[in-house]
Formats: C-alpha cells, sequence, structure tokens
C-alpha cells in the first residue's frame, strides 16, 4: 500500500466512526513510514495516538462509574475469551526452576512490589512477560506464581478460542478485556499465545487475522505501567519477530536436570506423610526420569503413592507411608513408552 492508499483509508474509517480500524491503518502507517525511513513523522503520529489513548482512558475513567463499567464489559463475547479469573496462594516455594530463571522471576516481581519508586524516577517497569518451554515444565504455575506473589487476580484468556470464534469480534473483545484487566488492576494471561502464530495457517479471511495480530501489538503498546500481560507458548518459533520484540522479558523453561527432579520429588512429598525407605533405589528411579517433564514426574510419583497408599492402608502401622519404588519405576517405564522417549 502507498501513503495514499493508507491516507484514504484513515479518511473512510475516521468517518464511519470506525475506531478499531482506524487505529489499524494509523499503525501500519507508522509501520510504513518506519520501513520509508520516514522516521519523524512515524514518531509524530505514534505520539498522537499515545495522547488520544490516554485521553480515552482517563474519559473512561471518570464519566462512568467503576460498577456500571465493569457490568458493560460483562458481555458474552467476553467471558468467551476469558477461560477463568482466578486468585492464587502460590510462591516461589511452590516451584523447581534454575536459579538464573528464579533470579529472573524474582526481579520481575520486585518490580511491581516497587512500582512506586521506580515510577518517582521514571524508570520504565518491565510488565510483558514471555514464557517459553517444553509442556509440563511450569510455565502456566509460573504465572500462578506471579500473580501469588502479588496478590492480583488474574484473568486467564483463551487464545486457542480465538481461532474457532468469530474472528471480527475478536479484536474488539481483546481490547475490552484489556481494559477491564487494567481498570480492575488483574494480570493478564495470555496462554497457548502460539494461536497467534497458528492463526495464518487457518484458510480464514487473512485480512481478519492481522487484525487480531495487529490488535495485540496495538495492546502491548500502549499498556499501562502497572498492567502485567505474562503471555506462555511451547512454539515460540511460530511467533514472529514483531511479537517476540514487545516483550520485556522472555524466560526459557527446559526438562528437569537429575537435581531439579530431586528438588520436585522432595517438594511433593514435603508434606512428610509419605517417604522412601529405600533412599538408593529412589535415586536410581530419579535418574531414569531424564527426559520427562516435571508434570509426568510429579503424575508417576503420585500415582506409586495412591497405589502404595491402597496396598498398605489399614495394616500399616507406621504414621508414614512408604512408597514402593517398584511401583513408580513401572509407572516411569510406561510414561516413557507413551511418550516414545
Ligand atoms: N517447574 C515446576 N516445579 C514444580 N512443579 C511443576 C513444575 N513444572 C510443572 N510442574 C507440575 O506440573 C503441573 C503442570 O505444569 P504447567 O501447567 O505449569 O506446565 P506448562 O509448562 O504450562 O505446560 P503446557 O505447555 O502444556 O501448558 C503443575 O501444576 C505442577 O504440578
Ligand atoms: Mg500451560
Amino acid at each position: 500500500m502507498s501513503q495514499f492508499d493508507y491516507i484514504k483509508d484513515i479518511a473512510k474509517y475516521g468517518l464511519e466512526n470506525d475506531q478499531e480500524k482506524l487505529l489499524t491503518v494509523l499503525n501500519e502507517l507508522i509501520e510504513h513510514s518506519k520501513s520509508t525511513k520516514k522516521l519523524n513523522f512515524a514518531i509524530q503520529l505514534q505520539s498522537i495516538l499515545k495522547d488520544s489513548f490516554r485521553l480515552q482512558k482517563h474519559n473512561s475513567l471518570t464519566k462512568v462509574g467503576g460498577d456500571q463499567y465493569f457490568s458493560r464489559l460483562e458481555d458474552k463475547e467476553v467471558s468467551d475469551l476469558i477461560l477463568e479469573k482466578i486468585t492464587s496462594d502460590y510462591t516461589l516455594s511452590n516451584i523447581v526452576i534454575e536459579d538464573k530463571v528464579k533470579l529472573e522471576l524474582e526481579f520481575f516481581i520486585e518490580e511491581h512490589h516497587r512500582l512506586d519508586l521506580l515510577q518517582q524516577f521514571n524508570l520504565p517497569v518491565s510488565n510483558k512477560l514471555l514464557l517459553h518451554g517444553p509442556s509440563g515444565c511450569g510455565k502456566t504455575l509460573a504465572s500462578y506464581v506471579i500473580a501469588g506473589e502479588l496478590k492480583k487476580m488474574m484473568i486467564v484468556i483463551n487464545l486457542g478460542a480465538i481461532v474457532s470464534s468469530k474472528l471480527g469480534e475478536t479484536s474488539k473483545n481483546l481490547s475490552k478485556i484489556f481494559k477491564k484487566a487494567a481498570l480492575e488492576d488483574c494480570i493478564i494471561f495470555l496462554d497457548e499465545f502460539d494461536s497467534i502464530g497458528k492463526i495464518r495457517d487457518y484458510s480464514q479471511d487473512h485480512g481478519e487475522m492481522k487484525r487480531v495480530v495487529n490488535t495485540i501489538l496495538q495492546l502491548f503498546d500502549y499498556l499501562p505501567q502497572s498492567s502485567i500481560v505474562i503471555a506462555a507458548t511451547n512454539q515460540k518459533d511460530m511467533l514472529d519477530d514483531a511479537l517476540l520484540r514487545r516483550f520485556d522479558n522472555i524466560i526459557t523453561f527446559s526438562l528437569p536436570t537429575e537435581n531439579e527432579i530431586k528438588e520436585l520429588v522432595n517438594l511433593t512429598l514435603k508434606d512428610g506423610n509419605f517417604a522412601f525407605k529405600n533412599k538408593s533405589e529412589a535415586n536410581k528411579i530419579i535418574k531414569d526420569c531424564k527426559g520427562l517433564s516435571y508434570y509426568s514426574i510429579q503424575k508417576t510419583l503420585i500415582n506409586a503413592i495412591k497405589k502404595s497408599l491402597f496396598a498398605t492402608c489399614g495394616h500399616s502401622k507406621s504414621l508414614i507411608t512408604y512408597i514402593d519404588t517398584t511401583i513408580w519405576k513401572n509407572l516411569i517405564s510406561i510414561e516413557k513408552d507413551s511418550l516414545n522417549i
């Protein structure tokens, strides 16, 4: 598209009062101006957009009374996209992660605990986090930990639903959810973030899909500093660079090492009701677990605990139930077979 085409579209959508399309075209024009080296023009346009966004936010906060505003947003389409709205009691002690990742999470949490201090010195706050890595390695859990540590509600958005829902409505609904989250001071969790990338593979109207991606880009660009967006994916490669660039922090989760598996086992057994009698046998099985996710290992261990409990319940005089290592070993080998590991 040439600059004239963008101007024609801007005139059209402006006169039709179609805010959403107007914003999309303005953003496309900003990108176009950047790529054709009209940087000054792009910056000016961007600041016009930012000013208008601030004004809109101010008006919506002052004009419409709190509760009334929330209830207006609680429409069916919005709730279709919201998978759940949760509060969380999880803390950093509930997750096993490598030290480097732990430090990153702690720093992110501290930034939001000390938001006032950062704002006092005009320092930017990281508020867009991408978590990626294999399935069952703690991405969703980490988002719960952040919500729990910051004592904030979290809105979990089902991005997978976008693909099947009416795409035309999606941009509008996402904007509503982001506004709602900012007003209610909730964290937004965009699970299966790669669905955004996958959308392009579907044989649906390409323009509409581009619009969804553009909306997300805009929402990220104008996200208030106190809002937090966490996105999770196990297919980072599906995301294009424009999206990846928007994140302040990208944190990688990995399959557990032998030490981390030991930590996971200790965490799972921390209540002290269950234990291994034969520690060296347990350590051998832990070595066998290599290649499995935290989720798979914990699942097999909990199943072994249940089976051991059923087998001994009523017969054992001890307060502790000992876990039958043969059962756990078998479950691990079945899990590995089913996953071709
Ligand atoms: N790093 C971890 N530390 C402790 N427990 C973990 C960890 N990772 C996973 N688990 C256990 O496995 C469960 C599932 O993990 P989680 O949902 O966080 O995985 P995920 O990385 O989001 O996977 P997916 O990509 O499939 O969504 C957790 O609720 C927890 O019980
Ligand atoms: Mg998950």
